[in-house]
């Protein structure tokens, strides 16, 4: 047997053993494809119902409330059209129902690690099988870079009736102080694949978490901040 042959073999017997070994199990491209349609979906709803608003510059409280009012059901709409759960997070979380588990945590710290290495942030994607419990996951997340408009609300100097439309109802706000092109979150999509090995039952919706009413959240009745004084009308 030539030389060239016994080298092909052991590459082959190497190969069959690599094969063998227990690998993570690789997602599939059509539950990646989903996941990047469905982030691709809320951006869209993003665009055209609250950003580009604020760009014809309508009045930016009346552009909060209905950000606020439907952005999480937007996530649900998303959610249950593509069969699986879509969310947005961050590491510091202005809603705190949109607060990472251990792996959002790490897979954001890992973007802002590379972004702040220089790497391009459109370019950054998690996709990984995990088991979780007795549930086979896809998990899938990719991060929101912060733009300009997005400052109205997430940067550092937000105007006084928005500001304190958010200490009404998030308290505990961690979604500020941002600047432009800061890494300021993720999207986040969790799909069961199987429960002890069996196939998933049904894609059950989830509730939304309440919110305040609208009548407890005028700016105008929050006293949290004092109000720079008006000029009196001449
Ligand atoms: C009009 C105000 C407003 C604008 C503009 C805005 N946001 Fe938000 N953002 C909010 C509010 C309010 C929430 C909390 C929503 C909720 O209850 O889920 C939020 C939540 C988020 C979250 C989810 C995590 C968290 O903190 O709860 C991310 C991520 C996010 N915003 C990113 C962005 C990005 C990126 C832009 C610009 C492309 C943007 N936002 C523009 C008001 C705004």
């Amino acid at each position: 047997m030539s030389r060239r042959h016994s080298r092909a073999g052991w590459i082959a017997l190497a190969l069959v053993a690599a094969a063998c070994e227990p690998r993570p199990e690789r997602p599939a491209q059509a539950d990646i494809l989903a996941a990047r349609q469905a982030g691709l979906s809320f951006d869209g709803r993003l665009k055209r119902e609250i950003l580009d608003r604020l760009i014809r510059e309508e009045d930016p409280v009346a552009v909060y409330l209905a950000y606020a009012d439907h952005a999480p059901s937007w996530g649900k709409e998303i959610s249950e059209a593509a069969r699986f759960d879509f969310s947005r997070t961050a590491l510091g979380v202005r809603n705190p129902a949109n607060a990472p588990d251990d792996w959002e945590r790490r897979q954001m710290e890992t973007f802002n690690f590379l972004a702040d290495a220089g790497q391009d942030p459109e370019t950054f994607e998690a996709a990984e099988i995990l088991q979780e419990g007795n549930e086979t996951v896809f998990r899938w997340l990719r991060p929101v870079v912060m733009g300009e408009t997005c400052m109205t609300c997430h940067g550092e100097a937000v105007n006084i009736p928005i500001k304190l439309l958010i200490a009404q109802e998030y308290p505990l706000d961690e979604g500020a102080g941002y600047s432009e092109g800061q890494l300021g979150g993720a999207y986040s999509v969790r799909k069961v694949l199987s429960v002890d090995g069996r196939p998933p039952p049904a894609y059950a919706t989830r509730d939304l978490p309440a919110r305040l009413p609208a009548a407890a959240r005028q700016p105008g009745d929050a006293q949290l901040i004092e109000p720079e004084p008006q000029e009196a009308p001449p």
